[in-house]
């Protein structure tokens, strides 16, 4: 099995990929860690533990960053994924639920010491609580997988995409490491139409196809498409089945300046492995039979 961290700030997309890896045998699910991002830290963390009760898994959840490293706006994307993160949904939170004494940062370094295997990390929101991460364990990471990053231009700016544009400080650092990078370009060619949502079967699929109300009128709104982007469930895909993706190493950074290419992918230093392509009608069948009972 693949040890697993995702770390995340749920959400609607975010809660795809929380079930995918629930749901996947070949996958040990060692902790969830959140960040700020899509709404607060309180929302994005009360949601991870909210959809872990939903999915029935008792993997600890631990709270991260609810800024970025160095700067003073904060992102907000309740316009996409609703004022709580998941479309106003009231997804139960059990009167027990425990959170993780820990920060999210020391949360991944104890778990990352203690884990024999090498750890795979699933980072599907700013990237904050990594580029920390890194300040002791770089190089210690399995592998790391981001979802971020628009290579032919972003959705947040005209140059970004959110979660490089959320922290592109921690991204730049994070670039540094050898990861594997989900960007849109992909991810938009992945979207799920209404059809393929509402035949999600069981609790689970059936919860989660109510989680998109909001998400899915953004969509109707803002591209006039009746389907949704599951940007982070691609990524998880690729992090627990490696090669689910085709990718291809190219020499990239994140622009860290103050102007209008904040949070965009240049040209640089660091290999970057970028998921370019898929056999997208496969994916879906994997996503939809993984997420139905
Ligand atoms: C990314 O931004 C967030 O809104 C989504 O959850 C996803 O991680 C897509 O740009
Ligand atoms: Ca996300």
């Amino acid at each position: 099995t693949i040890p697993l961290i995702i770390d995340t700030d749920p959400g609607v997309d975010d809660a795809f990929a929380l079930a995918l890896a629930t749901r996947s045998p070949e996958v040990d699910l060692l902790g969830v860690t959140t960040v700020f991002g899509n709404v607060s830290i309180d929302h994005t963390t009360r949601n991870a533990q909210r959809l872990l009760a939903l999915l029935g898994s008792t993997a600890p959840v631990a709270r991260g960053a609810d800024r970025a490293l160095g700067e003073v706006h904060l992102p907000d994307a309740r316009r996409v994924h609703g004022d709580d993160g998941l479309s106003g949904k009231a997804l139960t939170l059990p009167e027990n639920t425990r959170i993780d004494p820990r920060d999210a940062v020391e949360f991944l370094r104890d778990t990352i010491d203690s884990t024999t295997a090498p750890v795979t990390i699933a980072a599907i929101g700013p990237l904050t609580n990594i580029a920390r991460l890194l300040e002791t364990h770089a190089g210690r990471i399995g592998r790391l997988v981001i979802m971020g990053g628009g290579i032919a231009g972003g959705n947040v700016t005209p140059a970004a995409e959110f979660n490089l544009w959320s922290d592109a400080d921690a991204a730049h650092r994070v670039f540094a490491e050898r990861p594997v990078l989900v960007p849109i370009d992909l991810t938009r060619r992945c979207a799920v139409d209404g059809a393929w949502l509402e035949s999600l079967t069981g609790e689970v699929g059936t919860t989660l196809e109510s989680l998109t109300t909001r998400y899915r009128e953004f969509y109707l709104e803002a591209n006039g498409i009746d389907g949704i982007l599951i940007h982070d469930a691609v990524a998880v895909a690729e992090a627990i089945k490696p090669g689910i993706l085709t990718t291809c190493r190219h020499l990239l950074d994140v622009n860290t300046s103050d102007g209008d290419s904040r949070g965009a992918i240049v040209p640089g230093a660091f290999p970057v492995d970028v998921a370019e392509d898929t056999d997208v009608e496969a994916l879906r069948a994997f996503l939809h039979q993984r997420l139905s009972s």
